[in-house]
């Protein structure tokens, strides 16, 4: 299964522009004469003890049953270059690879006989001889192109799981399918790599066990998901690196908001500079950085990031660093540019810090996850029943046939958090939204406040403004700890905070 028809056509992208030299002579000159490689790597990465407990748990899910979690391939952005890769959440957490070696690869667990279990294989393309065209030619996988990929030993060692190359899958993927009682049941993880889905569909027509595979699939996409909600030890520490890398950006971006407030997109030097921070301490932004000033802060996911930044506004950032590891913070800050909030920017502000904390002070062992969002609405109703603006009480508001107070926050409380910013979004409501707060689960409180410039349910002071607190929380034996709690939250503490970062010096000095 080395090359389909598309890989093989995506290979082949750009081919009319190519002078490559063909000649014999050429081949035989390029693939000689090189140095030896450098001594493989051969100790086991950090994640590797941990990969194996998750791999065990999926596995006894599902007796007797081959599981196939596809890497994902590289994706095009035009013509004959890619996106930056990054591998499917699922099979990064059950083989521990992060990083950019892995597109096109899966993690098989094949059921041992008996039902003893699975044995995990992890496919993918190794390394190429420097005497394959490969090695030059291909600017996918080329050694000339993208670097030395690694070889069969080495991803054994780093991941501890067993190693083949790519092009055995397809012929080991069918062994022993089939519908008969006693014979071998795939399941897939859906929706992540086309060439692998059509292997797959092919075995099954051919076996005759294509019926219920899609929900079978599902099932198995669920479980991973809900595999996620408890993080384990390898993880949180992931998540505190995550944080403190965010924090960082958050600092960076704070120092440089003179900058910012000079420049007519200021929006884009916020982002430029967290993002820049990103990318020099971690892997990337976990996603698309928010930087939202003004009215702006009003559009929850406002990712253009073109506007300016001004003296009186609020510019709300909501950011996160994904480490190497692709665990990623998602964090976000509402800042007064000036460095000082106005009395109504402070009002919003502290309705909306008092909405978190009462968020907070139930995010513990025995809550349902629901409450958290629960407590937090409580206090939004109220504030905006206290200023006039529900149309009725605050406990109408809160009835379900109410709901008034969600003009204002149309989003959720609270979302799971690790390899995706959404983490766990396929696990079943009763294991997510219905289910018991536990010790080990990372998510998000992030309650809000947004009152568009053009909404006339408003008095005209509050309009244009957004305020979002955005803190990361560990769920621990006896209650919570907050993750993302040295960036300050307060209005006084980022008054003070902003100022002692320079925030707002004058542009002469920036
Ligand atoms: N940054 C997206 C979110 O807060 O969920
Ligand atoms: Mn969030
Ligand atoms: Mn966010």
């Amino acid at each position: 299964m080395r090359m389909t028809e598309t890989q093989a056509g995506a290979e082949n992208r750009g081919e009319n522009r190519t002078q490559r030299p063909e000649s014999a002579a050429f081949k035989s000159f390029i693939m000689s004469q090189w140095g030896a490689r450098p001594a493989a790597r051969t100790e086991a990465g950090p994640a590797a003890p941990f990969t194996a407990a998750r791999r065990e748990a999926i596995s006894a899910l599902f007796p007797g049953e081959r599981l196939v979690l596809p890497a994902g391939p590289l994706r095009t952005r035009s013509n004959d270059t890619d996106y930056r890769y990054r591998p499917h959440s699922a099979f990064a957490h059950l083989s521990g690879l992060g990083a950019d070696r892995e597109p096109g690869a899966a993690l098989v667990l094949h059921p041992l006989p008996d039902g003893a279990g699975h044995e995990a294989v992890l496919y993918f393309q190794p390394l190429a001889g420097r005497d394959t065209e490969e090695f030059y030619a291909s600017s996918r996988t080329g050694e000339f192109w993208v670097g030395a990929r690694p070889t069969l030993d080495e991803i054994a060692a780093e991941t501890g799981i067993r190693t083949a190359p790519l092009d055995e899958l397809a012929a080991d993927l069918g062994k022993d399918v089939g519908g008969d009682p006693g014979a071998v049941r795939l399941r897939l993880v859906p929706s992540v790599d086309e060439t692998i889905a059509a292997v797959v569909e092919e075995i099954r027509a051919a076996r005759g066990t294509a019926e219920g595979a899609a929900e079978a699939d599902s099932r198995l996409a669920e479980a991973l998901s809900e595999l996620r909600l408890v993080k384990d030890e390898f993880e949180v520490e992931q998540m505190r690196a995550a944080v403190a890398a965010t924090i960082a950006g958050f600092e960076r971006v704070v120092h440089e908001l003179p900058r910012a407030r000079g420049h007519r997109r200021g929006e884009r030097v916020v982002e430029g500079t967290f993002d820049a921070n990103a990318r020099e301490e971690g892997n990337a932004v976990g996603y698309e950085t928010i930087a939202a000033s003004g009215e702006h802060a009003t559009t929850l996911h406002w990712i253009r990031n073109d506007g300016a930044v001004r003296a009186g506004d609020l510019l709300l950032l909501d950011a996160g660093v994904e480490v190497e590891s692709l665990y990623t913070a998602d964090i976000t800050r509402t800042l007064p540019v000036s460095g000082t909030f106005t009395e109504v920017q402070r009002q919003v502000y502290q309705a909306v810090l008092d909405a978190a904390d009462a968020a907070f002070a139930v995010a513990k062992p025995g809550s349902r996850f629901r409450d958290v969002h629960d407590a937090a609405m409580k206090v939004i109703a109220a504030r905006l029943g206290e200023w006039g603006l529900l149309p009725g009480s605050a406990a109408e508001a809160l009835a379900p046939e109410g709901q008034f107070h969600r003009r204002w926050m149309v989003h959720g409380t609270s979302h799971h958090l690790g390899l995706d910013v959404h983490d766990c979004a396929q696990a079943r409501r009763e294991l997510y939204l219905d289910a018991e707060v536990r010790p080990g689960m990372v998510f998000t409180i992030e309650p809000g406040l947004y009152f568009k410039a053009d909404d006339l349910a408003v008095p005209e002071e509050y309009r244009g403004i957004g305020v979002r607190i955005e803190d990361d929380v560990l769920i621990t034996a006896n209650g919570h700890e907050n993750l993302s709690a040295e960036l300050p939250r307060s209005p006084s503490d980022i008054e003070t905070w902003m100022s002692a970062l320079g925030a707002v010096r004058p542009p002469r000095d920036v």
